[in-house]
């Protein structure tokens, strides 16, 4: 008998403060024309000073496991997909985990930037799917905005802070036809292409903080040919097509990079679960932001087919086929 692992709830949570794309022309040389015509955001929201990456994910963690209908204590795996750690370690996910009351079980965190959550559903997926665990608890959580250069334009104005969380667990299958669950995960690096994306920490330079540098157009050029080519691999792996997809929940780093992608899959852009305008690029928290705000608002219902794709720093890209 094969066992699948299966989403069973959701959550997220924003930070309170949000900025406008006006107040941030306010401050430095750009407009809410140039943001909202080049990328789609209308505002990010920015976490407090002292609002760290692990109070994030808690809130939605606790969203997720309310939404889920399944106790903290049953969680034997926590996984925080994250950027933006509190601490160089240990990982956010033992707070979580401590936080949560949690005890026992595994919990570590995943860097692979904006495709850290596609890549702690994949960790989990498999860590499920053999048995090695019964229940995961997923986060993807960033507070990229405490990584920014704020007089940078060509960085400052493209990235939020929130968090948004699963919880999945191991079902077994026989001869299910179109069980839902996760289908596939599909992960991909590049090291050759560190340079595009990065934000160094220098330990050779005790408290130099450093900030986000991007390649931006080339990025651009890679997202949309790695996105397009792991969306294909997924369907592809399953004998689907894209015209079997009802919502593509991707990562939202620019609408006009999700826009190219979708056209090259021929997806209707009525498939498409767009928040970039009011979040802005949350990395790793992104998707499952996404997911929620789709799911709560009764879009995604049960038994669709939706396609999660992300690329970030690294390169790193990857993609979920998932059956709701
Ligand atoms: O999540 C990780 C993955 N991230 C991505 O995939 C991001 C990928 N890249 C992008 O989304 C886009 O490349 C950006 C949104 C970053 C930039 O858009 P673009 O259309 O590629 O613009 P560009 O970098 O080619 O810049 C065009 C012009 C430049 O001015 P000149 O040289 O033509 O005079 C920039 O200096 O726009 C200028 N510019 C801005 N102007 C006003 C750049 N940023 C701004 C700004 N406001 N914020």
């Amino acid at each position: 008998m094969n066992t699948i692992s299966e989403i069973h709830g959701c959550g997220s949570y924003l930070p309170k403060n949000f900025i406008t794309n006006d107040e941030l022309a306010e401050i430095i040389d750009t407009s809410d024309e140039w943001i909202t015509t080049r990328t789609g955001i209308k505002q990010r929201h920015v976490a407090e000073k002292s609002e760290m990456t692990s109070d994030l994910a808690c809130e939605a963690a606790k969203n997720a496991l309310e939404d889920a209908k399944i106790k903290a204590s049953d969680v034997d795996l926590v996984i925080v997909g994250t950027t933006t750690p509190d601490d160089t370690f240990p990982a956010t996910a033992v707070k979580v985990q401590s936080r949560l009351a949690i005890k026992g079980g595994a919990a570590f965190d995943i860097q692979a930037a904006c495709s850290g959550f596609i890549y702690a559903l994949s960790v989990a997926d498999n860590m499920l799917r053999t048995g090695q665990i019964d229940t995961a608890l997923v986060v993807g959580a960033d507070t990229l905005t405490k990584l920014l250069d704020w007089k940078d334009r060509t960085t400052c104005t493209l990235f939020g802070d929130g968090a948004g969380a699963v919880v999945m667990q191991g079902k077994k299958i026989n001869n299910v036809k179109n069980p839902s669950g996760i289908l596939s995960t599909h992960l991909h690096s590049d090291g050759n292409l560190r340079h595009i994306l990065y934000c160094e920490n220098n330990l050779a330079e005790f408290n130099s903080r450093r900030s986000i540098k991007m390649e931006g157009p080339e990025l651009f050029r890679h997202a949309v040919t790695n996105l397009s080519s792991v969306a294909l691999e997924a369907l592809r792996v399953n004998n689907l097509s894209a015209s079997d997809i009802d919502w593509l929940v991707p990562h939202q780093a620019n609408k006009r990079i999700i826009d190219r992608t979708a056209k090259k899959l021929k997806l209707s852009d009525k498939k498409i679960v767009l928040t970039i305008a009011n979040h802005a690029n949350t990395s790793a928290a992104s998707i499952p932001l996404a997911l929620d705000v789709a799911v709560k608002d009764g879009r995604i219902k049960k038994g669709d087919l939706l396609l999660m794709d992300a690329m970030g720093g690294g390169l790193t890209w990857g993609a979920a086929l998932v059956r709701w």
